[in-house]
């Protein structure tokens, strides 16, 4: 079985007409995983990328995610077929649940959808039987959303992917994530880009000699988690594939505390 690039390339807010360039630069700068969701709407554009590229597909990893507003074996089971269409692929390394619950609904109490998700989660099982997924995860769980299906069903949750970076860092989640054998993802490690442009950030970047994005990226790479940045941008692309270099501990606290 092949093993996750433990970096990926975002694709949330990548314009259609971006997308195949940015696919392409990136796979040029050395970006194998692609995360990119059906509601992103730039799965066609990333399959003309692939059909142009014509990678060993065991060479790529491609992510994509089961849009939050579906919560039924049918429609799931749909999305899935589609995704693999945009995408001209045979299989998906990894499909996700985008959410536990419609957007709508997401930051407000309330059914966490309990039901709807075992649901997506069997015919994601199905789909994975009829080899068109080969892993399967799931995204913005809490420890309950996890335990709905891990106490429903034996496929393993291979992923959980959930907004981390510096100023939040969701230890509950993660503990449990990583105590149960599940990966755990971080997306908008960048803060969706409004961590760059923090003071504290950039003075400790600078006395490290490295970006204020690299240092970001380091930090949630040492939390453990898969880090997720997204850039249209070739030369941020390049820079922020670059983060081998040790965090001290002293700086590893003082961004442990920051509030954001
Ligand atoms: N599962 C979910 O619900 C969920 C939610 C949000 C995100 N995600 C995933 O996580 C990915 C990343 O998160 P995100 O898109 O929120 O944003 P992010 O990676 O936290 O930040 C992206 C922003 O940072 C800028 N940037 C990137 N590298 C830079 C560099 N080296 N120097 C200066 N600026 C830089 C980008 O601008 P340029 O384009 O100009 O470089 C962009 O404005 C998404 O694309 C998506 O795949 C998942």
């Amino acid at each position: 079985m092949k093993d996750i690039p433990k970096l990926g390339l975002g694709f949330w807010q990548i314009e259609k007409s971006d997308a195949k360039r940015v696919f392409l630069e990136g796979y040029e700068v050395g970006y194998r995983h692609f995360d990119t969701a059906i509601i992103y709407g730039n799965e066609s554009e990333i399959g003309d990328a692939i059909k142009e590229l014509k990678p060993n597909r065991e060479e790529i990893w491609l992510t994509s995610k089961i849009p939050a507003e579906i919560k039924s074996y049918k429609k799931a089971k749909k999305a899935i077929d589609e995704s693999l269409e945009r995408l001209g692929v045979e299989y998906l390394d990894l499909m996700l649940i985008h959410a536990p619950k419609p957007w709508v609904f997401m930051f407000m109490p309330g059914p966490r959808y309990h039901k709807g998700n075992r649901e997506v989660w069997r015919a994601m099982v199905d789909a994975k039987k009829e080899g068109k997924i080969k892993n399967l995860g799931v995204s913005n769980f809490n420890v309950n959303d996890i335990k709905n299906i891990t106490e429903y069903s034996n496929e393993p949750i291979y992923v959980n992917q959930i907004l981390i970076h510096v100023g939040r860092v969701p230890k509950e989640v993660i503990n449990y994530c990583q105590n149960n054998n599940i990966l755990v993802e971080a997306y908008s490690p960048l803060g969706v880009g409004k961590l760059l442009k923090n003071e504290k950030i950039i003075e400790m970047a600078k006395k490290n000699n490295v970006s204020p994005a690299q240092l970001c990226i380091k930090y949630v790479d040492n939390l453990g988690t898969i880090p997720l940045p997204r850039s249209r941008s070739k030369k941020h692309m390049e820079n922020n594939f670059h983060f081998d270099f040790k965090l001290s501990i002293e700086d590893k606290e003082q961004l442990d505390k920051m509030k954001i």
